[in-house]
């Protein structure tokens, strides 16, 4: 099993850019593969998530190819050739999504309204996590899909191989239960193929990049799709993913006098939480250069320490209500950060971390605790009491790439080694982490 070992450090420094990011990637595989013609994705980040989703579109019958732009920062050309809206064909195998829940909650929407079959499912984690909050709304479309049943605190609950007999479906206008742009995005795709309209109503907004791209593409706006229209290919740029600079931003801000710039990063208002959070909790840093390219907002983070920075403290905060889905996937790493505020920071109405590639809850806060931290799980968060001086301890992963990223930043603040075991999840959304990660601890 890989392992990462890390030392402490005082300060990260560099100019730096994250691989693409991977909401984005993975939306414009599958548009780019229903559009007509060529789609060149700049940017397109080659992580073990999307290059799932290329497998699954490549048995679907759609022609990919890549080129690598830029090694150092992991950039990649994607070609997608796109055979229209009703250009895929029933796939030989069963499709298998690897770790990626967006790649098969996605692609079940997508492939509810073919005319044929197809089966798809992952690995051990993508096989316990929850089905039926796409199913259910497919359902109502008219899908056929049937999965592995059980009952979960008396609901019915549906999990993968799911097996989806392609069928004619209708437009719905749904009300989603909880906030998820995986199930949002589901019931979007599925739209393409329905007779009628679709809509989704959403209580709190989740990332848009679907709502994005589709208008990019020139499908629709907002969260509202006519189908059985086709649309045309187009060249796309993707920027870095904020939810991977979020590790290196954090790591310039709890060491001591560390100067980083993270170039072209993604800002899309839906996904910056841990921007709005970090500066709540104080934070001092920068967002420069902001401009929009192919729909989607991107810009600079600086953050420029010297030793007059180093005596500001992080402060403790409380982190509830309708920032929750805009931070959802920084919670780690707000976690690390709330273990050298002064302070309590608390976090409630996040429930949904407990069904993510681990039970986010328990993951970090167990393993943070092995290093120190003083932290009381909740039910729907955490109560995390600071600042506490970390100790190096031998911690795992439990296969999360964002718990693995985690504790190495985690790592950089405690006394001694810490050896993070279980590391190989980090290819899944952040390949090329632990170089990068040396390249700025100069
Ligand atoms: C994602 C949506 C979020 C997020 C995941 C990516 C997406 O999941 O946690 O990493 O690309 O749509 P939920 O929709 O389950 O909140």
């Amino acid at each position: 099993m890989t392992h990462l070992v890390v030392k402490p450090a005082d300060k990260i420094t560099g100019e730096i850019h994250v691989p693409g990011d991977k909401s984005i990637s993975h939306r414009v595989i599958m548009l780019g593969a229903l559009a007509k013609g060529e789609t060149v994705v700049k940017g397109f980040l080659p992580s073990g998530d999307c290059l799932a989703t290329v497998e699954c579109f490549r048995k679907l019958g759609i022609e990919m190819e890549s080129r690598m732009l830029n090694v150092e920062r992991r950039a990649q050309e994607l070609i997608i050739r796109g055979k229209g809206r009703r250009g895929l064909s029933q796939p030989k195998g069963i499709l298998n999504v690897g770790n990626s829940g967006t790649t098969i909650r996605l692609m079940t929407g997508i492939l509810a309204g073919q005319d044929f079959s197809s089966e798809i499912t992952g690995d051990s984690s993508i096989q316990k996590r929850p089905m039926m909050r796409i199913v259910k709304p497919l359902r109502e479309m008219g899908a056929n899909i049937e999965g592995q049943g059980s009952r979960v605190k008396g609901q019915e609950e549906v999990y993968a191989p799911l097996l989806i007999r392609g069928q004619k479906i209708k437009g719905i206008t749904y009300d989603l239960p909880v906030a998820s742009a995986q199930v949002k995005s589901a019931i979007m795709l599925a739209g393409l193929f329905a007779v009628g309209t679709t809509q989704v109503i959403e209580k709190n907004k989740s990332r848009d990049h679907t709502e994005r791209m589709f208008e990019y593409f020139g499908i629709g706006t907002g969260c509202e799709v006519s189908g059985m229209r086709e649309f045309e290919a187009r060249e796309i740029n993707v920027p870095g993913d904020l939810s991977s600079a979020a590790f290196f931003l954090v790591a310039a801000l709890i060491t001591y006098s560390s100067q980083l710039t993270i170039h072209n990063v993604g800002l899309n208002p839906t996904r910056t939480g841990i921007i709005d959070v970090l500066h709540r909790m104080g934070a001092e840093f920068e967002v420069r250069d902001e401009q929009i390219i192919s729909g989607e907002p991107r810009g600079t983070i600086f953050v420029s320490r010297t030793f007059e920075h180093s005596n500001i403290r992080l402060k403790g905060i409380k982190i509830d209500g309708e920032i929750v889905p805009r931070i959802i996937d920084e919670f780690p790493i707000i976690a690390v950060a709330a273990t050298q505020a002064e302070g309590i920071t608390e976090i409630r109405g996040a429930r949904e971390l407990r069904i993510k590639e681990s039970d986010r809850i328990a993951t970090i806060s167990s393993e943070l605790r092995k290093m120190g931290a003083k932290i009381q799980e909740l039910d729907d968060g955490m109560i995390i009491e600071g600042p506490t001086k970390l100790k190096g301890a031998k911690v795992k992963s439990y296969g999360d790439h964002r718990i693995a990223m985690s504790l190495a930043i985690a790592g950089l603040i405690a006394d001694g080694e810490t050896i993070i075991d279980d590391t190989a999840c980090i290819e899944t959304s952040f390949p090329g982490f632990e170089k990068l990660l040396h390249e700025t601890l100069v």
